[in-house]
């Protein structure tokens, strides 16, 4: 029976995280880069990824600071924490934590946000940079995937891709990503029709739907390689991804576990837009 190698995001983000702080240490008199990130009211999975990146934050060297507003705050009043952050010049990095309240625009916050400090990737000018093969600060999750996907050592150009989501954060720019590497993407959303054979046909897959275990193990490819960005909270307390991990293993030739495989990337690219921020 064969049995997929798994892509350890957990140790390869461990790894990026412990040379950014070599990095950060080894030139004391440097102002240490300065991520802000503002979270808006109390959504529980929003609290532990704000905890998760304080903590690398902390780990690497980096300054970090979180600003908290009232999940009744105001559009005016965010905005107005935005201006004050991006006016700052310790603060090189600027992250609003989504999902945001619905009284909130998600997009005006995040075009407040100056593109230089957009460590999220998520202004139009990066998304549009990263379109145009011009790429500034790369989305975070994305970048995070091209990463696990250079460790399996496959090349990547002339792979079919499909990625199952069509998020802004997720989907669509991996969707760039993987195009600029040199993959055919295929984008599938909820509309899409034959889903399970263009997934079957597929060299890479990524899932980022948040349904748990929506994609079967017999849906994967002979050889493929398999990137699971859902994290999904089961009755139980649990976690799983969108891929059926246990069948998945029998066909794919990677695969990311959940949790411990896409999370943890995130997080290190998000160290290292900070940094780059700031450079
Ligand atoms: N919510 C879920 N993922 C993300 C992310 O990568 N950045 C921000 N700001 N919010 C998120």
């Amino acid at each position: 029976m064969p049995q997929a190698q798994v892509l350890d995001g957990k140790a390869i983000a461990a790894e990026i995280i412990e040379r950014i702080g070599q990095q950060i240490s080894s030139k004391p008199d440097q102002t240490p880069p300065g991520l802000a990130v503002v979270l808006v009211g109390d959504n529980p999975a929003s609290q532990v990824y704000v905890r998760n990146k304080q903590r690398a934050c902390t780990r690497a060297g980096l300054h970090s600071e979180l600003i908290r507003l009232a999940a009744d705050s105001t559009q005016a009043e965010l905005l107005a924490t935005i201006d004050q952050l991006n006016a700052r010049d310790d603060i090189h990095g600027i992250l609003v934590q989504l999902p945001l309240p619905d009284q909130m625009d998600e997009h005006q916050v995040t075009e407040r946000i100056a593109a230089h400090k957009d460590v999220d990737g998520f202004h139009p000018h990066n998304i549009g940079r990263l379109l145009l093969r011009r790429p500034a600060l790369r989305p975070c999750t994305p970048k995070g995937v091209m990463t696990l996907l250079q460790r399996t050592g496959i090349a990547l150009p002339g792979r079919d891709a499909v990625i199952v989501g069509q998020s802004n954060i997720v989907g669509r720019p991996m969707m760039l990503e993987l195009l600029l590497a040199g993959c055919t993407p295929t984008l599938c959303h909820s509309k899409t029709q034959q889903l399970a054979e263009k997934v079957r046909a597929a060299d890479i897959v990524v899932a980022a739907v948040g349904i748990p275990r929506f994609i079967p193990g017999d849906w994967v490819k002979a050889g493929a390689v398999v990137i699971d960005v859902g994290i999904n909270r089961l009755p139980d307390g649990s976690l799983c991804g969108d891929v059926d991990y246990a069948t998945a293993c029998q066909s794919a030739a990677w695969i990311t576990p959940v949790p411990g495989g896409v999370g943890p990337m995130t997080v290190a690219s998000l160290l290292q837009n900070t940094v780059q921020a700031a450079q």
